[in-house]
């Protein structure tokens, strides 16, 4: 079994798309072993996208994060970190395939409506940073 680190972004909590995005999970056969809404900390957010503090739209996709509420969840499955990803789809909601949550429920790259752990490594480091 994995545990995976997913947020649903403000731009899926103002679209009231959290209850369709977690009942997605539960299909697939998720276990939430934890949820809490929370409006994020900047700090947090800039160590969360410290790998593009270089980039341009840094600022923008940081000020993203602490434009509203945001869903944290912990979720567990066997092979769950790639499962989540495969759901979530392409960073730019008009490359995802269709059938994923960023294709479904995204408009542009910056406002892509859930964050979901990449790997093992960043899993641990994530599900650490958001639940302590
Ligand atoms: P990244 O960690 O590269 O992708 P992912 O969220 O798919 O793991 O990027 C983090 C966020 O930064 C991404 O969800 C949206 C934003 N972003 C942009 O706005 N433009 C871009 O070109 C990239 C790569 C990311």
């Amino acid at each position: 079994m994995e545990e995976t680190l997913v947020i649903i972004k403000p731009d899926g909590v103002r679209q009231k798309a959290v209850g369709e995005i977690i009942a997605r999970f539960e299909r697939r056969g998720f276990e939430i072993k934890a949820m809490k809404q929370t409006v994020l900390e900047e700090a947090v957010v800039m160590e969360h996208y410290a790998h593009l503090k270089e980039k341009p739209f840094f600022r923008e996709v940081v000020y993203f994060m602490i434009s509203g509420p945001v869903v944290c969840m912990i979720l567990e499955a066997e092979h769950g970190i790639a499962s989540v990803r495969q759901m979530v789809g392409a960073t730019n909601p008009q490359e995802a395939l269709p059938g994923t949550i960023r294709a479904d429920y995204g408009f542009i790259s910056g406002s892509n409506v859930i964050h979901a752990s990449d790997c093992p490594e960043a899993a641990e480091i994530e599900i650490k940073r958001f639940f302590g």
